[in-house]
C-alpha cells in the first residue's frame, strides 16, 4: 500500500483518486474548489460518471480515500503526487497552463520530503521540464524531486473501466528510477507499460487524440461523399471496421467530435506545430471538417422546415457524448446558439446534461423527458446517442410533434423505419439522392 496525493478532483482526478484507492492505496485528493471538497466529504458527486459514486463511497468508508483543500495536508506523508488539473484552451489555441503552474508552485511550497510529481493533465510537449523548473525555483529549501509524465487516456462515460483496464500506461521521465516507481503503482492494472523520455510521453497523448479526431473527420468526409453517391456511411464504416488494419472505433459519422479533450488538443497540437514553423495541414482540415458538421445539420433542418425562424426546435441530447454530464464543447450547444441566432425557440432534453447546459445557456427550455420535449416541436435534432433515445415510442413522439421532422446527427435510427413511422427523417451520409429521398436502403427480399 502506497500513499498517493491527487491534485484536482475533476473527471480525471476523481477517477484516478478513486481508482488508486480501490487498488488498496491510501489516497488524498485535493482541490482548490472548497465547495467541491465540502460536497465530496458529504458524499455529493460534483460530476456524473457511471459507478464513480459507489466506488468513492466504498473507499471513503474503508478510510482509503480522503478529500482536502490543503496542500501541506495532502503532501504530508506521500511520495507520489499526481497533477490532474484542467488545461483549457488559451486565446490562440494553445493550452492554458495557469492551473498547472499554480499546482506546481503549491507543491513546491508544501513538500517536506522527496517527491515524485506525476503529470496526468494533457500538457504541451516540454511542460514536464517547465514544471521541474518551477518547482526548483519555488522551493524554500532544496528537496529532491522528479517529474514523470503519465498521460491519461480514459474516456468519460467509461472512465472507471478505462482506469482499471487501460490499453497501456505511458510514462515519460528523465529519471528512470522515478518512472519505474510509478510503473510499480500501475502493475496491478496488468497493462503494457511503456517508459519514454518526458517529451515523447507528452507527445503520445496529443498524437493519440489527434489521430482519433482524424478518424472522426475522415468518416464525416466519407459521409458527405456517400450522400452524393447514394451509399450508406454506416455500412461503409462497418465494412471498413472488419479490417483489422482499420478497426471499428471512431468511425461514426454525424455531428462530429466535441468534449473537453479532442477540440482543444487538436488545436493545441496544431499551435505547437505552427509555432515551430510547420504547417499542420491535416490537423487544420480535421478541425474544419468538424466545424462544418454543425453547419450541415442546421442547413438540413432549414431545408426540411423552410426556415427555422419562429420554429420550435427540440434537441435530443446536450452532452458531447452519452453517459456523462459534460457539456464542454458539446455540438448540441453550438447548434442551440446557431439556431437561436436564426430566430428559433430551443427546447432540449438530456438524461444528465441539463443543469450544466442551463447554466451555460439559460434560454434553452428544458423538458422532463423525450416525449415532453417532442410536444409542439417543429423538428427534433438528435445530438447525443444516449441509449434511451434509441428505443423511443416513435408513434408517441410523432403524435406529440407539431411537424414530424427528425434530423439525426448521430445516425441512431433506421431511415426506412422512420419513413414508415411517418417522419420526415434525415440522418447523415445515409444514401440520400440529390432529391433528398433515401436512395439505396439495404437490400430487401420481395
Ligand atoms: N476529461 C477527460 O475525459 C480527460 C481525459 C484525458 C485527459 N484529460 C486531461 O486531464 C486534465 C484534467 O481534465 P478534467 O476533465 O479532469 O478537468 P476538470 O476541469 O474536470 O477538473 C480540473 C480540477 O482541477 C481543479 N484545480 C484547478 N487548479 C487547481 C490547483 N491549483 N490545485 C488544485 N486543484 C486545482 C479544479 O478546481 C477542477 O476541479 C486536462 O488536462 C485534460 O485535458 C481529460
Amino acid at each position: 500500500m502506497k500513499e498517493i496525493a491527487v491534485v484536482g478532483t475533476g473527471y480525471v482526478g476523481l477517477v484516478t483518486a478513486a481508482g488508486f484507492a480501490d487498488l488498496g492505496n491510501r489516497v488524498i485528493a485535493l482541490d482548490v474548489d472548497k465547495r467541491k471538497i465540502e460536497g465530496l466529504n458529504k458524499g455529493r458527486m460534483p460530476i456524473y460518471e457511471p459507478g464513480l459514486e459507489e466506488m468513492i463511497a466504498r473507499n471513503v468508508a474503508a478510510q482509503r480515500l480522503f478529500f482536502v483543500t490543503s496542500y501541506p495536508q495532502a503532501l504530508k506523508n506521500t511520495e507520489f503526487v499526481f497533477i490532474a488539473v484542467g488545461t483549457p484552451e488559451g486565446v490562440d489555441g494553445e493550452a492554458d497552463l495557469k492551473y498547472v503552474r499554480s499546482a506546481a508552485i503549491s507543491i513546491a511550497k508544501a513538500m517536506i520530503a522527496p517527491l515524485i510529481v506525476i503529470n496526468k493533465s494533457t500538457v504541451p510537449v516540454g511542460t514536464g521540464d517547465w514544471v521541474a523548473d518551477i518547482i526548483s525555483s519555488e522551493q524554500e529549501t532544496p528537496i529532491p524531486f522528479a517529474v514523470v509524465s503519465c498521460p491519461e487516456f480514459l474516456r468519460e462515460g467509461s472512465a472507471l473501466l478505462d482506469f482499471m483496464n487501460p490499453f497501456r500506461t505511458v510514462l515519460g521521465s528523465t529519471d528512470l528510477d522515478a518512472a519505474e516507481k510509478v510503473a510499480r503503482l500501475h502493475l496491478p492494472l496488468r497493462a503494457p507499460i511503456m517508459i519514454t523520455n518526458l517529451r515523447t510521453a507528452e507527445m503520445i497523448k496529443y498524437a493519440s487524440n489527434a489521430f482519433l479526431a482524424t478518424r472522426i473527420s475522415f468518416i464525416n468526409e466519407i459521409a458527405n461523399i456517400c450522400e452524393e453517391l447514394g451509399a450508406d456511411v454506416k455500412e461503409v464504416a462497418s465494412g471498413m471496421g472488419y479490417d483489422s488494419r482499420i478497426g471499428p472505433h471512431f468511425l461514426d459519422a454525424g455531428l462530429g467530435y466535441g468534449g473537453s479533450c479532442f477540440p482543444k488538443d487538436v488545436k493545441a497540437l496544431a499551435h505547437m506545430a505552427a509555432e515551430k514553423g510547420r504547417h499542420p495541414q491535416l490537423l487544420r482540415a480535421v478541425m474544419d471538417i468538424n466545424l462544418d458538421r454543425r453547419r450541415l445539420l442546421i442547413e438540413r433542418t432549414e431545408k426540411l422546415l423552410g426556415s427555422v425562424d419562429g420554429k420550435t426546435i427540440g434537441l435530443l441530447g446536450l452532452t458531447f457524448k452519452p453517459n456523462t454530464d459534460d457539456i464542454r464543447e458539446a455540438p448540441a450547444l453550438d447548434l442551440a446558439r446557431l439556431l437561436a441566432e436564426k430566430g428559433a425557440r430551443i427546447r432540449a432534453y438530456d438524461p444528465q446534461g441539463m443543469s450544466r447546459a442551463k447554466q451555460a445557456m439559460p434560454e434553452i427550455e428544458m423538458a422532463e423527458n423525450a416525449y415532453e420535449l417532442a410536444r409542439d416541436c417543429d423538428a427534433l435534432l438528435v445530438c447525443t446517442d444516449w441509449n434511451e433515445f434509441k428505443h423511443l415510442d416513435l408513434a408517441r413522439i410523432r403524435n406529440a410533434m407539431r411537424c414530424p421532422v427528425i434530423v439525426d446527427g448521430r445516425n441512431i435510427y433506421d431511415p426506412k423505419r422512420m419513413a414508415q413511422a411517418g417522419f420526415h427523417y434525415r440522418g447523415v451520409g445515409r444514401g440520400y439522392g440529390p432529391d433528398g429521398e433515401p436512395e439505396n436502403s439495404s437490400p430487401t427480399r420481395d
